[in-house]
C-alpha cells in the first residue's frame, strides 16, 4: 500500500504525563488519522524546536481527527516535545513506513517498555488481539489500563515481580504459544526481547513480525542512517520497515 506522506503543523489537543518521564501527546491531524495503519510512525519535532532532527515515534492510536503518540523523554528532541502544552504546535511528517500484518485472526502482541506504543494502535484496530507486556517494575505497567478497552487478554511480567509473573515477558511465551490459540506474534521492544520472541515463535511455527527502532535522519529513505543488513539484503528501517518478518532480521 502506498502511503500518503504529509508534512504538516499539528495542534496539540492534549498532553499528559502518564508516569514520570512518559508522556501521551494527542494531535489534531485529520489526514494522518484517516490514513495511518498500525505500525506506521511519524517524524516529529516541536514547531519552534532548537534541534533540527525530528524524532521517529510510532503512532499509538488514531481516533476521529486525532492521533496520539506515547513517548519517553530521553533526549533533546523529546525533552522539547515534553515542554509543550495544549494549543502548541508540532511539525510532523507522516505517516511513514510499512504496517503490521492485520490478517492474523488471533494475534499475540509482545511488547516491552515503549515498544508497547505501536502495539496499542494494532490492538485498537484489530479488536481481537491478546497482549503480553513486560517492564522492569509495576509502575511501567501503566499500559495495562490503556490496553484494557481494546485487548482480548492481557498477560503481564515484571523483572522485579511487583506485578504479574516475575521475570521477562518472553519467558511466558512458550506456554502461550503451546496452547495453539495464537496464529501470529507481533513484537516490539528492546532488541533482546524481540530476538527471543522470534526464536520462540519460530520454534512453535507461529509467524512473527517485529518493529525495529533505529536512529533516523530523514525518515524518507534518502540518508541511509537507518540501513540494516537482513537475510534479504540491505534494508532501510524507515522505508522498508519498521516492520519486518522475524526471520529476516539479524539481531
Ligand atoms: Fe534516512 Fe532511513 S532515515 S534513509
Amino acid at each position: 500500500m502506498v502511503l500518503r506522506k504529509t508534512l504538516t503543523d499539528a495542534e496539540i489537543t492534549e498532553q499528559r504525563e502518564l508516569i514520570a518521564g512518559v508522556f501521551k501527546m494527542t494531535l489534531h491531524a485529520p489526514e494522518i488519522a484517516r490514513t495511518a495503519k498500525p505500525g506506521n510512525f511519524l517524524q516529529v519535532k516541536a514547531a519552534k524546536a532548537n534541534t533540527l532532527l525530528r524524532r521517529p515515534l510510532g503512532i499509538a492510536d488514531a481516533e476521529g481527527d486525532n492521533i496520539s503518540l506515547i513517548y519517553r523523554k530521553i533526549g533533546k528532541g523529546t525533552a522539547e516535545l515534553a515542554e509543550l502544552q495544549q494549543g502548541d504546535i508540532v511539525s510532523i511528517l507522516g505517516a511513514l513506513g510499512n504496517s503490521f500484518d492485520e490478517s492474523f485472526k488471533n494475534p499475540l502482541l509482545v511488547g516491552g517498555g515503549m515498544g508497547l506504543s505501536p502495539l496499542l494502535f494494532y490492538a485498537q484496530a484489530h479488536k481481537n488481539a491478546a497482549v503480553l507486556m513486560g517492564g522492569r517494575t509495576s509502575s511501567e505497567i501503566f499500559w495495562e489500563d490503556i490496553f484494557k478497552p481494546f485487548a482480548k487478554e492481557i498477560f503481564i511480567a515484571t523483572e522485579d515481580g511487583s506485578k504479574g509473573e516475575k521475570g521477562f515477558n518472553v519467558a511466558l511465551l512458550p506456554k502461550l504459544l503451546k496452547s495453539g490459540k495464537y496464529d501470529g506474534v507481533i513484537a516490539c521492544g528492546p532488541d533482546p526481547m524481540m530476538k527471543k520472541a522470534v526464536d520462540i515463535a519460530r520454534e512453535y511455527s507461529v509467524p512473527v513480525e517485529v518493529s525495529l527502532e533505529r536512529r533516523m535522519g530523514c525518515g524518507l529513505g534518502a540518508c541511509l542512517s537507518c540501513a540494516i543488513d537482513t537475510a534479504n539484503g540491505r534494508k532501510k528501517v524507515c522505508k522498508d520497515g519498521p516492520v519486518f518478518k522475524g526471520e529476516e532480521v539479524f539481531f
